[in-house]
């Protein structure tokens, strides 16, 4: 009988419903241990009590390094067959964008970066999109953000970044003077930390914001040749919104999972959010015509030159059954391709594809492509076996179980034929230590600054002002070198609003001193 149909005022059905331990043994007392007398002491024995506890001792796995909080949920994309008025394929053999109407599953888990398991989700920070389409080659991971850059372009400077941006290891406190002390050495930061001190910095919900691959990757098309694209989700129907700090204070003040019970509840309700993907496509070479390299995070590529090409549209519209199992438990990758995508040689991109299948052999396990949420919904057949956990052997049906290796004549998996030709990129270069030479690291900060709307400048400059009172001198004229190198206006408005600060709070300072000067001679006076 399936669960939904048992009726618990049945006494058949009562049976079905009965508690047991995961040995299967019925439970007849849940409420008491075994105890010598009914005042103890306890014995060892008590087999139900001892699994139950020991399995809750272990019911926390470790969190996400990075984008602890998240919430998830299942959909599904529906191909245009097209990118923009031309046909995918001209682009890329990938299957699941070529035929118009295909749908693919998907599953989405939405997160913050910094903060742990249980932190408000109104903080300012980016947001994690992240997509896992269950396609018929296996799996695609889109592993994206809100915005549509990075601080970095360099993976060996992440660790650093995230430990600036973490609490404090001796205080446990976040330390804006920490994250502006990295920032105020790492130029390239400019743009995003302009984006994400803007109200852009706090989306009001996962619902009512962007998505962006933010990396440059690649398509390849039945002839192996390739074009450089960046990937973008829009919002549709129930489009974007951003909030002040002041509102993000308020729900804060309240409900520290808003973004979650939006989202939740949307569903619930009916109200399915949609996205429409979007793709930028350059050719496959160095673009010396641009003022910054398209491999580098840092920029946007500017839409007005290199325009969005729609090529179909993601619909959420089942809740989890089990936060734990499906969102906590979820693992994307970058690395995590199907046929007809490829790799750019984005550096960011390549040293975030060694660390997501890292960690997660680590913080789920050895097998975790083989729990449900991660697992293909195609056919699945490797030689690999064994580890934690193991929970099927990858067979293909009619594999000769005894052959776990490839090659073999005795009835073991066979690699499969070529699905179009393979794209070879060609390289003769030094193998050297260097970053890009077009950095231009200030420029596009400029842009974004004068492209914002006024009171998402005021924001801005507010927002900066009151993080930076606090950093040392240092670090705020470094700050406000960059700005001023972005857009003069921009370094003048922190500058001057950083030395209002400074009179506000020299003056708070001598009131208090002066108030803590009468009080000890008041006090003096009464003691003498
Ligand atoms: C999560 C590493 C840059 C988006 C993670 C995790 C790691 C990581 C270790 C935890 C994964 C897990 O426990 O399952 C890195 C490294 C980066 C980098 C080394 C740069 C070198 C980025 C960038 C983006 C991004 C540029 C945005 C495009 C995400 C998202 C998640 C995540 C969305 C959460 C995935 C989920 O919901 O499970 N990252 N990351 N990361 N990262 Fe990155």
């Amino acid at each position: 009988m399936s669960k939904d149909k048992i009726d618990p005022t049945n006494v058949e059905d009562q049976t079905n419903m009965t508690l047991t331990n995961r040995q299967g043994h019925p439970i007849s007392d849940n409420q008491n241990i075994r105890t010598i007398g009914n005042r103890g002491p306890s014995t060892l024995e008590n087999y139900h009590y001892i699994e139950k506890i020991s399995h809750f001792d272990r019911e926390r796995i470790p969190e996400r390094v990075v984008h602890a909080r998240g919430a998830g949920a299942h959909g599904y994309f529906e191909a245009y067959g097209t990118v923009g008025d031309e046909p995918v394929s001209t682009y890329t053999r990938a299957k699941l964008f070529q035929e118009k109407g295909k749908r693919t599953p998907v599953f989405v888990r939405f997160s913050t970066v910094v903060h742990g398991t249980y932190s408000p989700e109104t903080l300012r920070d980016p947001r994690g999109f992240a997509t896992k389409f269950y396609t018929e080659d296996g799996n695609w991971d889109l592993v994206g953000n809100n915005l549509k850059i990075f601080f970095i372009r360099d993976p060996l400077k992440f660790p650093d970044m995230v430990h600036a941006f973490k609490p404090d290891p001796v205080t446990n406190l976040q330390n804006p003077e920490k994250m502006f002390d990295f920032v105020s050495n790492t130029p390239e930061a400019t743009h995003m930390i302009t984006f994400l001190f803007s109200p852009w910095g706090i989306p009001a919900n996962y619902r009512q914001m962007q998505g962006s691959g933010v990396n440059t990757y690649k398509w390849v098309n039945q002839n192996g040749d390739a074009v450089l694209v960046k990937y973008h989700w829009e919002p549709l129907k129930q489009g974007m919104k951003n909030l002040k700090q002041s509102e993000a204070e308020a729900i804060q003040g309240k409900n520290i999972s808003h973004a979650t019970q939006d989202l939740y509840e949307a569903i619930a309700k009916g109200d399915y959010p949609e996205w429409e993907l979007c793709v930028q496509i350059l050719s496959d070479d160095e673009h010396p015509e641009l003022d910054f390299d398209p491999l580098d995070p840092t920029k946007l590529w500017d839409h007005e030159r290199i325009p969005f090409r729609k090529v179909g549209k993601m619909v959420l519209d089942r809740n989890p059954d089990n936060y734990f199992a499906e969102v906590e438990q979820a693992a994307f990758g970058t690395g995590v391709l199907v046929d007809g995508l490829d790799f750019s040689d984005d550096k960011l991109l390549q040293g975030r594809t060694f660390s997501y299948s890292d960690t997660q052999r680590y913080r789920v396990g050895t097998n975790y492509l083989q729990l449900p949420i991660n697992a293909p919904k195609s056919p699945v057949a490797t030689n690999q076996r064994d580890g934690q956990m193991t929970l099927m052997v990858d067979k293909a049906p009619g594999q000769n179980p005894h052959v776990n290796y490839e090659p073999s004549s005795l009835g073991g998996l066979q690699e499969a034929a070529p699905s179009g030709k393979e794209h070879q990129p060609m390289y003769h270069d030094r193998l050297v230590r260097e970053k890009i030479s077009r950095t231009n690291d200030f420029g596009q900060a400029g842009d974004t600054y004068r492209k914002f709307e006024d009171w998402e400048r005021d924001e801005l400059i507010a927002n900066l002002v009151d993080a930076l009172k606090i950093c040392k001198p240092v670090i705020q004229a470094n700050m406000i070198s960059y700005f001023e190198q972005a857009d003069p206006d921009y370094g003048r408005r922190v500058s001057e609003g950083l030395a209002q600060a400074k009179i506000e709070m020299d003056h708070l300072g001598s009131a208090a001193a002066k108030a803590g000067a009468e009080l000890a001679e008041n006090a003096g006076q009464r003691t003498d």
